[in-house]
């Protein structure tokens, strides 16, 4: 498709490189991150103008039991919430009309298609002290926010009172530190009802299975057996909408061969290739963080290669979503080149800009 230029576009990205970035980057990435979330609460009061449908080429795909309006969708971790102490804490806030989930309208209305999450069962305050860390000559993002959020329950009744986007998904963490399988899948099980019984029917569920249990698991049969349980119980309970998958990066090759089997057999329709990969954090090699951007891209396509692998031979209908360093037209294509229809994106919000997916698309389609 021949992708016309387009003067937002433009505009935007003399803005965003000149003036907004140099701004953004003088200050510590954690700073920028809380200032970037209050002006997305800002514009969530109102009805902004469809940017996205201004700028966004028209490439509608059907992927993971789904026509998705576009191809590149923003990641999980961005429109994700305050963290809370408890419950209850985050169901006051919400009674007395605060805005727990920044970025709930507006950040659709400027992208487009956005997986909200990861929420977990129980709210979470995250990690203290510095959680966001960048390397901006590999464009790469580095965090250990901790799953902060404001738990499932509160997050329900908070979007259940909006006007959602026409698409979106919810992802959904299993809770750290809960390693009985069977406390696991009653938390998922209610994570997914709690929204469902208040009316919010995402396009799409994910199910974060990489944070943080499936990471070290090298021989994969634990995690083959593990996947399949959870994703069968939540596939029986989410009422025909369809269920993602979100793995990590970095396991063997057989172990993708494995999840990808167990996937197809309980009928997950995608799996997201990748989360971040675990790394020291530039201030302490004792603390570990994840790892985004471009310093992820190879790894992510290494995961998204073997998956596609398993995919083609076996003719298994899960589809596979790159999740890595998509930063630009090449990144893109890289992944278009193994046979991917649709991506996902975090650190590129941050190096391009909030109108990054177009821009990226753009670039992309140009090529092809
Ligand atoms: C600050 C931050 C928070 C994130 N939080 C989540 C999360 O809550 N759930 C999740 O599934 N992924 C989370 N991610 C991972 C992203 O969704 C994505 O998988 C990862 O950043 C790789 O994409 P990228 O290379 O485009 O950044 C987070 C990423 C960042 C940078």
């Amino acid at each position: 498709m021949e992708a016309r230029p387009n003067a937002l576009l433009v505009l935007h990205r003399i803005g965003y490189e000149y003036l907004i970035r140099p701004l953004l980057f003088r200050g510590n990435p954690q700073r920028a991150h809380d200032v970037a979330l209050r002006w997305l609460a800002f514009f969530d009061r109102w009805t902004i103008p469809p940017i996205a449908n201004w700028t966004l080429p028209n490439t509608p795909v059907a992927v993971g039991g789904v026509q998705l309006q576009q191809r590149l969708i923003l990641a999980a971790g961005f429109v994700k919430g305050h963290g809370f102490a408890d419950e209850q804490a985050a169901l006051a806030a919400v009674a007395a009309g605060k805005n727990i989930v920044p970025g709930w309208r507006s950040m659709s209305q400027m992208v487009g298609l956005v997986e909200y999450g990861s929420f977990t069962r129980w709210p979470r305050v995250g990690n203290s002290g510095t959680v966001i860390w960048r390397d901006v000559p590999t464009r790469s993002t580095q965090n250990r926010i901790g799953l902060k959020n404001p738990g499932v329950v509160a997050a329900a009744e908070f979007l259940s009172r909006k006007p959602l986007p026409f698409q979106f998904g919810i992802n959904i963490a299993v809770s750290p530190g809960v390693e009985d399988p069977s406390i696991e899948r009653q938390e998922v099980l209610a994570s997914m009802a709690a929204f469902l019984d208040k009316g919010v029917r995402p396009t799409w569920f994910t199910l974060n299975l990489s944070c943080p249990n499936t990471e070290d698991d090298p021989k994969g049969n634990q995690t083959e057996d593990k996947a399949r349980d959870l994703c069968a119980a939540v596939v029986a309970a989410i009422d025909a909408i369809p269920l993602w998958v979100k793995v990590g990066p970095n396991l063997s090759p057989a172990q993708y061969q494995s999840l990808m089997r167990a996937f197809a057999e309980v009928d997950v329709k995608a799996v997201i290739a990748t989360n971040t990969q675990g790394a020291p954090t530039p201030d302490s090699q004792g603390l570990t963080a994840g790892i985004g951007g471009g310093r992820l891209h190879a790894a992510a396509l290494t995961a998204v290669h073997h998956l596609m692998e398993a995919k083609v031979s076996h003719g298994y209908l899960v589809d596979v979503i790159g999740c890595g360093g998509v930063l630009d037209g090449t990144s893109y294509d890289a992944y278009r080149k193994l046979g991917v229809d649709a991506m996902q994106y975090w650190s590129a919000l941050i190096y391009r800009g909030p109108l990054a997916a177009a821009q990226i698309m753009r670039e992309g389609e140009r090529r092809s």
